[in-house]
């Protein structure tokens, strides 16, 4: 294919790509955003070593100790630039109600007009890289395409670890595949001759996360980070994706999927939704404790799950993401040792503390030293930090939400499945949310309907660090909050109508259950030990699929007894298991109110059966 020639500009077009409306599109784009040149991503190792190399050279990068973590970079970003901006976040439909109440909402002509001034010229001075990843197995029928367009080479690298990235996507797209738009900007263009003044360019006045869910396009402007930026993560995999699934009867999750290997070596597969920073990266790299000896947890996806039903009545999931980028702090070798192994070598750590010995270091590390931390570090803004700075000023040497990307084939718990094109059947999903009070540790739910209703109450109290006032309760529909990209009341119908869709069919639904690691007694500490401990919950949910366990009847599901809990190797008494299990019926009285103001919130469009549901739990709370 001849490589059209934009005002001046070669776009160097490869021989490979046959794709007219691609390129159309990427000499329309270079045309908007005037970058110097434009380059076409292969994919290769060597394409990737030499991006950090330049990034290396740039100040964008420091290469750590290749003794102690080989092949592992150190990002530091703008102070301003270090989380998803969700106030910067749009869902740009035709009409406001399809958007609905819990997204920021524009009309569409008027976000172009708002973007364009700014896309226009807005990579003078830099290399405009272009992007095709795959999400989900390459050809996969599950999986879907999407090329970003970028002038960061930050986001090249992180691409190539978070997503099958390459050449081989052109061959799927073909000469007319479809394919997601996704156009980045870090918002910084160089006048002429003029040199980066900073290693982190970004936009720290104006940023703009914008999705257009009809055209299916996604333009973010003015961050380099994250979520912001890596725009097959959370712009496409969730909220784009969970508009596709809308229409074409699938679910696009912010679920982990992980397998479970029992020690008759018969597996089961379980998706769970948890919301950010609540350990989905930890539970679906669970270690089984002591006690367990033949059960296998693996792990096959630890953010979004894409579910579509199947021909034999089930419903398939794949991880569309081909790695982790996940909160380093708090992660250590008793929260998530196959984490710290998957660290070992390869790794891009985003504003976590530098050691002397050119190694990195995030609070949480100290647990695996006897609770020492090191003497002296530089920390994620480049100052110099010791536990007595800390102590004076309250330093964190590692930003709350530091990050690693790493490739999934370096996390020894892999699922033999993790890369395959059909898929995983899933036998039940998971619903938690982070409540010091109220909700049970586990409960199942005694239909579809009720755990339906479960996913859409979750409550997450808040963090300081994440989100001003702490212990606040944010209600976070199935962890969706942030990602869903249409209305939130029609997303709760479209879970109710897949019970019906899937029944129709003669097809069985996977079981739902909720769950809650953080409740805390009078003294406000955690009861429940967690991590590898919550194995215990997952071998009761296993004993209910295999109806090995009756549980008992609450207000809020089927709730395991204190017996039908596998004890061995933890000390943890009746008394103790009533703390996470307890149902109050002051708190709930208030819980149900408190679902209620949520619900009002999205009355426009509620659907009425969960309105029904709620009727029935008022009911049983008043028997209590
Ligand atoms: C994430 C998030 O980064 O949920 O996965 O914020
Ligand atoms: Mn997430």
């Amino acid at each position: 294919m001849n490589s059209p020639v934009m005002q001046g500009l070669d776009l160097n077009t490869p021989s490979y790509v046959k794709h007219a409306k691609l390129v159309a599109w990427v000499a329309d784009m270079a045309a908007l955003c005037k970058p110097d040149n434009v380059v076409w991503c292969d994919g290769s190792q060597e394409e990737y070593d030499r991006l950090c190399q330049e990034l290396v050279d740039a100040g964008t990068f420091m290469k750590l100790n290749e003794a102690k973590r080989p092949g592992s970079f150190l990002a530091r970003t703008d102070p301003s630039d270090v989380a998803r901006v969700e106030d910067r976040t749009y869902i740009c439909s035709e009409k406001e109600e399809d958007a609905g109440p819990t997204n920021n909402w524009m009309a569409p002509a008027e976000m172009r007009k708002t973007l364009q001034p700014l896309f226009d010229g807005c990579m003078k001075g830099r290399t405009m890289y272009v992007i095709p990843f795959s999400m989900g197995p390459l050809g996969s029928h599950i999986s879907h395409i999407g090329i970003e367009l970028s002038d960061s080479a930050y986001v090249v690298v992180n691409q190539k670890l978070m997503t099958r990235m390459g050449k081989a996507v052109y061959d799927v797209l073909g000469t007319d595949g479809d394919f997601v738009p996704c156009m980045h900007t870090v918002g910084a263009p160089l006048a002429e001759g003029q040199k980066d003044e900073t290693t982190w360019p970004c936009n720290p006045e104006t940023k703009y996360i914008v999705h257009y869910p009809e055209t299916r396009e996604i333009w973010s402007y003015g961050s380099g980070y994250g979520g912001n930026a890596l725009l097959g993560k959370k712009c496409f995999a969730l909220r784009i994706a969970s508009t596709m699934g809308r229409d074409q009867g699938w679910l696009a999750e912010h679920m982990l999927i992980l397998g479970v290997t029992n020690p008759e070596g018969k597996k089961y597969h379980v998706a769970a939704a948890f919301p950010s920073a609540c350990g989905k990266t930890n539970f679906s790299m669970l270690v089984p404790p002591a006690g367990f000896e033949g059960w296998k947890v693996t792990t096959i996806g630890d953010d979004i799950a894409w579910v579509k039903p199947h021909e034999d009545g089930k419903l398939y999931a794949i991880n569309p993401e081909a790695g982790y980028f996940g909160v380093a702090p708090g992660t250590n070798y008793h929260s998530n040792p196959n984490c710290m192994a998957s660290l070992n070598k390869g790794v891009i750590f985003t504003n976590v503390a530098l050691t002397d010995d050119g190694d990195v270091w995030w609070e949480g590390m100290e647990q695996d030293n006897n609770g020492v931390k090191p003497d002296h570090l530089i920390d994620w803004r480049g100052n110099d930090w010791t536990p007595a700075i800390a102590k004076e000023k309250g330093t964190k040497a590692a930003h709350p939400n530091a990050r690693f990307t790493v490739g999934a084939t370096n996390n020894p718990a892999l699922d033999a499945q993790w890369d395959d094109a059909a898929g995983v059947a899933i036998d039940a999903f998971i619903f938690g949310g982070r409540r010091s009070t109220t909700v049970p540790l586990v409960t199942q739910a005694r239909d579809w309907t009720e755990g339906v209703y479960m996913a859409a109450t979750m409550g997450s109290e808040t963090t300081a660090a994440a989100f001003g006032a702490q212990g606040v309760v944010r209600r976070d529909p199935f962890a969706m909050l942030p990602f869903c990209g249409y209305n939130m009341a029609d997303y709760f119908q479209h879970w109710l109508d897949m019970e019906g869709k899937l029944e129709a069919k003669g097809h069985t639904l996977p079981p739902i259950f909720c769950v809650n690691w953080f409740r805390k007694n009078a003294e406000g500490k955690f009861v429940w030990p967690g991590f590898g401990d919550n194995m215990r919950v997952l071998k009761w949910m296993i004993d209910r699929l295999e109806g090995k366990a009756e549980g008992e009847q609450t207000m809020f599901g089927v709730a395991p007894t204190y017996g039908e809990i596998n004890w061995t190797g933890l000390d943890f008494n009746a008394e103790q298991f009533a703390t996470v299990t307890n149902i109050d019926k002051a708190a709930w009285e208030q819980e149900l109110k408190s679902h209620g103001e949520h619900f009002d919130k999205l009355k426009d469009k509620l659907p009425k059966q969960l309105e029904e549901t709620k009727a029935k739990l008022e009911e049983r709370v008043a028997a209590l």
